[in-house]
């Protein structure tokens, strides 16, 4: 079948003929007609997740998918032939870059009926950091203040509206044409960070969802209430999330400096810092699946790509929204 895959980090994307998946008897094998594009594709190909993904090159790219269940292992009971399904996959068995991908049950759930194949690729990686980050994570509650860096992106989008789904109100920062956009999408206040400094004006969150690291991080400490919590998707990685990993005393000595700095400065505070690595789920993607019918959650798809666009598709991410590079939403690969 064919498939685009990394070679060589920092090497160019390549279209290949590559075996058929193997389905274990806990698997589902996904005919891909619809596949999402993420930050992530573009950093993994640069080889800047090397060390907490160690792939084994060639790696076919890509993880986000909607398709079609077309065989199902000995032991699955939750799937059906012809079933119209999406998923993140798990971190180590991505590849949605491919004609056809094995993905486990336990990770796999039906598509929102409501939403196309397109739609619903765009959805399973950011609707499930948001949920993790909101749900799981922030234990967000309704009259809860949170702050949403980004909303206009991939992430942003869907957590915005999860985030008004669960009662909170919603701040976010965006640039100036996409002030309305986000209103639209539920924000009660819009900031563009190009013109205006968040940290002067908000004061006292509950939340913030950070996606951007560095400064942004920092001043985000700072417009918590004592107790608050700022979650982190940019990094930097903590001890916690080394320890989930399993990383090597090494890694988990690396990962728990790079964050002594900022959990210093929430300490200080008197708030506190995590780091989140989103984690595939099947159970929390049906949960979306119900949002989504219910129309509390509406994907957006920015930008749709042909397949044999997949190179270009992934050389997109690399371009900053600065120079042309920002669309709403999400970017999506299609196979129909
Ligand atoms: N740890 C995890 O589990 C996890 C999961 C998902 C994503 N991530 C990471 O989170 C980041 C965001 O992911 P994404 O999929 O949402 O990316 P994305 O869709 O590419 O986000 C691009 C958005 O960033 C906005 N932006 C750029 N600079 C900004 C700034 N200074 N302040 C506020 N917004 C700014 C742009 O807004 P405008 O267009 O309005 O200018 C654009 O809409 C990426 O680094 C990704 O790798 C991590």
């Amino acid at each position: 079948m064919r498939a685009f895959v990394v070679n060589r980090y920092k090497g160019p994307l390549q279209q290949v003929d590559v075996p058929e998946p193997v389905v274990g008897e806990r698997d589902v094998l996904v005919q891909v007609q619809a596949a999402g594009l993420n930050q992530l594709d573009e950093k993994i190909r640069a080889g800047e997740f090397k060390l907490i993904l160690p792939y084994k090159l060639p790696q076919i790219l890509g993880n986000d998918v909607a398709g079609t269940v077309v065989g199902v292992g000995a032991k699955v009971r939750g799937f059906a032939l012809g079933d119209e399904v999406y998923a993140r996959p798990d971190k180590d068995r991505i590849g949605t870059f491919a004609e056809r991908i094995a993905v486990a049950e336990a990770d796999l759930a039906l598509k929102p009926a409501s939403v196309s194949l397109e739609e619903a690729a765009s959805l399973p990686l950011v609707a499930l950091t948001a949920w993790q980050a909101l749900v799981e994570r922030g234990n967000l509650q309704p009259g809860q203040r949170v702050l949403i860096h980004a909303g206009a992106g991939g992430v942003g989008t869907i957590a915005i509206q999860l985030a008004k789904h669960l009662g909170a109100t919603v701040a976010t920062t965006v640039s100036a044409g996409n002030v309305d956009f986000v209103r639209e999408l539920g924000a009660d206040v819009v900031i563009d960070y190009r013109s205006q400094d968040f940290e002067e004006l908000l004061d006292g969150y509950d939340l913030v969802l950070d996606s951007l690291g560095g400064k942004n991080l920092e001043k985000s400490l700072r417009v918590l209430r004592p107790g608050g919590k700022a979650i982190g998707i940019a990094g930097p990685p903590d001890s916690a999330f080394a320890r989930e990993l399993g990383a090597n005393p090494v890694l988990r000595l690396v990962m728990t400096a790079l964050s002594s700095g900022i959990r210093r400065q929430a300490r200080r505070l008197g708030v506190t810092y995590e780091f989140l690595f989103m984690r595939a789920s099947g159970d929390q993607l049906r949960q979306i699946t119900a949002l989504v019918d219910s129309g509390a959650l509406r994907p957006v798809v920015g930008r749709i790509f042909d397949f044999d666009q997949t190179v270009q598709a992934v050389q997109s991410l690399a371009v900053p929204s600065t120079e042309g590079g920002g669309i709403r939403g999400k970017a999506v690969i299609s196979r129909t």
